[in-house]
């Protein structure tokens, strides 16, 4: 018999369960409006480089960038690699590379130039004699400001039209890049402006946080599991907090980030996503709209904010050293760091609080969320310091970096006495199916291409997030009062106080040695 525990084994997969059936997407050309930008340097070319690599994308499929600028096809393709060198997942092969190279197209020119659209139709003509059928998806990665001039555009020159998405006809989606609006009116108005254009199915809001991997788990953890779900509410949960602590500052993007802030930027689409997925009812299939309509419903259970809440219950706070970057107001008020706490009026969730939290220049690059499970009655452990010794057991669905899950939980030291510690029990992602993680725009993409929407936001769940944060925008935009944190810290003292004052704590965000992390 062994002596010891046996090693982890690599995880059994057990079947496919995905709505699409992981096909191959059509043969399509995708058009990315701001080409030469940073997310198109970052993340969309090495997202669809590692397509490429990984046989996801069907021959043939073309890439034709438009942005400002008389480049070619060559130079389009000489700019990128430096980039997609640096970001690519995997690491970049000649040969792959001139593959890949040979699939990009470019049109420079204005978005409100006439000239621009007709020389991207006659790529896209060229496109369709080569096999596209047709099939196009437009990535608008561009600032919100010019989104009605493309579309109006493109729909002038006949290269969009307004058609439900369904098998056998070409296919025309439009991916729309956060930010979607900067507040209710303007998000109201762009849905608005976009459907005049296109019917919902073709629309893909994209919210990068929804094609990571764990967070995509946290409803095959919940449902896939029966010891899960009877825990899943009031009666066992105390607290759950959600965390995306960056340890980076704002990146050279000043002039963005004054208009933005950590609100829009973080809590409104992937903290509120988040927190849709960890709280929402199971959904009838995972079909798109299924999963949709409950996270929709979820998030109108939450809680709207007063004023009083916004005092009480939202703290805010700026990096030292943010007036000082670059397109910055000297005087700036804008947050880089937020915490508001949420409450859901639902039979489920009634009376437990929701603390999410987002910064950046914090200690470490965390996202990860932590359900806190109610302490035990101290029947058994009568100790004075029973209280503060026990501590409650934590799930944590770690989402980035070093995805996984574990739980905290007590259990005795060994010896003579009941002495009891924490310990913990984790699921390392990376190791557990022995599959490398691809990136969240990867799959994205990809399910973009074959007409997958289950993980892009619904116009009705993008509405609902704007309202939940409407009054803390409003309070916040009229009157001064962040607080400044030093860079390298958990954020300011007020966020702990916030917590403290019901009984909560933050997850200690800790600095991670050089190198780590
Ligand atoms: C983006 C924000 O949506 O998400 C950035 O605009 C932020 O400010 C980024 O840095 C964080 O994404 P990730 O995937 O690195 O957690």
């Amino acid at each position: 018999m062994a002596d010891t525990i046996p090693p982890p084994v690599v995880g059994e997969i057990l079947g496919d369960f995905s709505a699409t059936k992981r096909r191959k997407p059509e043969p399509t050309s995708i058009v990315i409006f701001g080409a030469t930008g940073d997310l198109a340097g970052r993340k969309l070319a090495p997202a669809l480089y590692n397509i490429m690599l990984d046989g996801g994308l069907s021959d043939p499929t073309m890439i034709i960038g438009v942005s400002r600028g008389d480049q070619t096809a060559q130079k389009f393709a000489a700019e990128l690699r430096p980039k997609v060198e640096q970001f690519s997942r995997q690491k970049v092969d000649p040969a792959k590379w001139d593959k890949f190279a040979s699939m990009l197209d470019f049109v420079g020119g204005e978005f409100n130039d006439d000239k621009t659209y007709l020389a991207l139709k006659e790529k896209l003509e060229a496109a369709k004699a080569k096999g596209t059928r047709g099939n196009r998806v437009f990535y608008l990665s561009t600032p919100p400001s010019v989104f009605a001039l493309i579309l109006e555009k493109l729909h002038q020159h006949k290269l969009i039209e307004c058609a439900v998405q369904r098998p056998g006809v070409p296919a025309c989606r439009v991916i729309v890049e956060k930010p979607f609006g900067r507040d209710l009116a303007s998000a109201r108005a762009l849905n608005e402006m976009i459907g005049g254009y296109l019917d919902e199915s073709q629309i893909y809001r994209i919210d990068h946080y929804l094609g990571k991997e764990t967070v995509q788990n946290i409803l095959v953890l919940r449902f896939g599991n029966s010891i899960f779900e009877p825990l899943w509410n009031r009666n066992h949960v105390e607290y759950v907090e959600i965390t995306a602590a960056e340890d980076i500052g704002i990146e050279g993007r000043g002039a963005f980030y004054e208009q933005t802030g950590v609100v829009r930027d973080i809590i409104q689409n992937h903290l509120l996503q988040v927190m849709a997925l960890v709280t929402m009812e199971v959904p009838a299939s995972f079909k798109a709209d299924d999963i949709r309509d409950e996270k929709s419903q979820v998030l109108r259970s939450v809680r709207e904010l007063t004023l009083n809440d916004v005092a009480n219950f939202a703290v805010r706070g700026q990096y030292r050293g943010y007036r000082e970057e670059n397109g910055v107001a000297p005087n700036s008020q804008v947050p880089t760091y937020a915490a508001i706490r949420f409450m859901i009026d639902s039979w489920r969730w009634q009376g437990v609080p929701f603390y999410l939290r987002a910064g950046k220049k914090l200690a470490e690059r965390l996202t990860e969320v932590n359900i806190h499970f109610r302490a035990v009655p101290l029947v058994l452990f009568k100790e004075e310091a029973a209280g503060s010794v026990l501590q409650p057991a934590v799930l944590t669905l770690r989402i980035q970096p070093k995805e996984g899950i574990s739980l905290r939980f007590v259990a005795k030291v060994p010896g003579e006495h009941i002495q009891v510690g924490n310990v913990m029990m984790t699921m390392n992602y990376a190791d557990a199916f022995n599959r490398p993680i691809s990136e969240a725009y990867e799959r994205l993409l990809l399910d973009c291409m074959r007409g997958d929407a289950t993980l892009f936001n619904r116009r009705d769940s993008v509405d609902r997030a704007w309202e939940l944060i409407q009054p803390v925008l409003q309070v916040w935009e009229a009157t001064p009062g962040v607080h400044i944190y030093e860079p390298g810290t958990g954020g300011p003292p007020s966020a702990d106080e916030m917590m403290g004052r019901e009984g909560h704590s933050w997850r200690e965000l800790q600095r991670q040695p050089s190198g780590q992390g």
